[in-house]
């Protein structure tokens, strides 16, 4: 029989608690998921008291043991656990009961030194840091979709956009690559954060540190840390790197909100630029012709949701003292739902943008109207000396002239070019064509067609840094 008490705290208690409140106050039905990480940490730091005489090697062999066991539960029954036990308060406290179960009274030495505010503390870093790395091997999926397309598109043309009013003619593959750079950027703020966070807390104990001479590198090594956290204090209460985390995927939302948005319109009749895809769209249970952006709006949507996660994190930490506060535990779900969030539509977006087709020839129609070779028009006036001034004022009186006579620049004859500057000639025509108009961006992140291909090539290596650097971490 297990000289284990109900609780982990009930020694001063004369009196039980409020069964309402107890039921409310428990954290294992949501920090349940966190039995992996506990798992490993608690073994990390049953290796430092191990070192620190409180454990003889035989039993630190028995208690890991113990402890993966109670892992595999876990990844057997997932969630059922929690169900199965009404007792447990928290994760800390499951592991514990269930280790008991294992390995009988000696798993009650587990917790000398430690305390719970530094193991939930080390226990989220372990899963921020996972959850950075599904990310980014998500974002390298996209950003591979994005750049297959972007290749496959060659030097198909679509205009651009600048108050939502046609501006220029770019390559499909400019605007593709646009929203790789987003994800460029999105991926290294993951991975400065994954940096940042990547310190452990075991040893900090409640707020002051263990109350045993513990060699904190030993449990910082066991879990892939590069180093033991520098304050107890701030260890025991430090969320930055959660919500950096949240942050970093708010603004990757905001990203995949605008693709989203873009992409809707795109859909439009009214764009007509792209066939959107069966497998990711559902019809109207009322109109019979539709077939809706679904995806895309659900993508736009859940950005709303990891907002408000990141939001809560913040509101919740804002007003706390030094050091653990109960509050703390109210970041748990905000965090795991933003993480799975992004996790779930990430594959999805990904898989969308693969079955995606796009109307090339309707993109190449609407980039040959509307005067997006206005401004190349006018380039090419500066190019004879003319000041870009008064260029910019006779193609717009040319502009003007053309709505007056519903055509476009390239409609106009020389004689009514040469009315507005006698300095236009026959090679003007040439300079109007599209392709004419592609390439005279040819500036380092232009859309001429081989800064695209250098843009595409670049983005590729990126991919593979990135690949290297996962697996360095897997
Ligand atoms: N479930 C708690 C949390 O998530 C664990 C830490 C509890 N610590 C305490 N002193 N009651 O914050």
């Amino acid at each position: 029989m297990s000289q284990q008490s109900a609780k982990m705290w009930s020694g001063r208690f004369r009196e039980p608690l409020d069964a309402t409140f107890e039921s409310w106050q428990r954290s294992f039905p949501f920090d349940w998921r966190l039995v992996p990480y506990e798992v490993e940490a608690s073994i990390a730091h049953a290796r430092a008291i191990e070192a620190a005489g409180i454990l003889t090697s035989e039993e630190l062999l028995q208690m890991e043991e113990g402890l993966r066991a109670v892992a595999k539960q876990h990844a057997e029954q997932g969630e059922a656990i929690v169900t199965a036990n009404p007792q447990a308060e928290d994760v800390h406290h499951y592991v514990e009961l269930e280790l008991t179960k294992q390995i009988g009274d000696l798993a009650l030495k587990l917790h000398t030194g430690r305390s719970r505010n530094e193991q939930i503390a080390t226990d989220m870093r372990l899963f921020v840091r996972d959850a950075i790395d599904l990310t980014l091997a998500g974002l390298q999926s996209w950003r591979s979709a994005l750049l297959d397309l972007a290749t496959n598109a060659g030097e198909a043309v679509m205009p651009s956009y600048t108050h939502l009013q046609r501006a220029e003619p770019v390559l499909i593959a400019h605007w593709l690559l646009a929203y790789v750079a987003m994800l460029d950027r999105d991926a290294s703020r993951l991975t400065d954060a994954r940096k940042r966070l990547n310190l452990c807390p075991l040893g900090s104990g409640a707020v002051a540190g263990a109350t045993l001479a513990l060699d904190r590198t030993i449990a910082a090594k066991a879990l892939h840390f590069d180093a033991p956290t520098p304050n107890s204090m701030d260890a025991t209460s430090d969320r930055d790197f959660a919500i950096e985390f949240t942050q970093a995927l708010t603004v990757f939302g905001l990203h995949v909100s605008r693709f989203a948005e873009e992409l809707t319109l795109f859909s439009t009749a009214e764009f007509g630029f792209l066939e959107l895809p069966e497998a990711f769209s559902t019809g109207s249970s009322a109109m019979p012709q539709k077939k809706n952006p679904d995806l895309l709006e659900l993508v736009r949507g859940k950005t709303g949701r990891v907002i408000g996660n990141a939001t809560a994190l913040m509101v919740t930490l804002k007003g706390l003292p030094l050091a653990y506060n109960k509050d703390l535990q109210e970041m748990q779900e905000p965090l795991f739902d933003a993480a799975d969030t992004v996790l779930a539509l990430l594959p999805l977006v990904a898989g969308w943008m693969k079955a995606v087709e796009f109307n090339h020839e309707r993109m190449n129609q609407a980039a040959r109207s509307g005067f997006m070779n206005a401004w190349a028009a006018a380039t090419y006036l500066v190019k004879r000396g003319v000041p870009s001034r008064l260029a910019h004022e006779q193609i717009g009186k040319a502009v003007k002239l053309c709505l007056e006579k519903r055509c476009e620049l390239q409609d106009l004859s020389l004689d009514e070019l040469r009315a507005l500057n006698p300095a236009f000639d026959e090679t003007f025509f040439d300079c109007l064509k599209p392709d004419s108009v592609l390439a005279i961006h040819d500036v380092v992140g232009g859309t001429a067609p081989a800064r695209v291909r250098q843009g595409i090539t670049a983005a590729r290596k990126k991919i593979e840094a990135l690949r290297e650097e996962v697996h360095a971490h897997a």
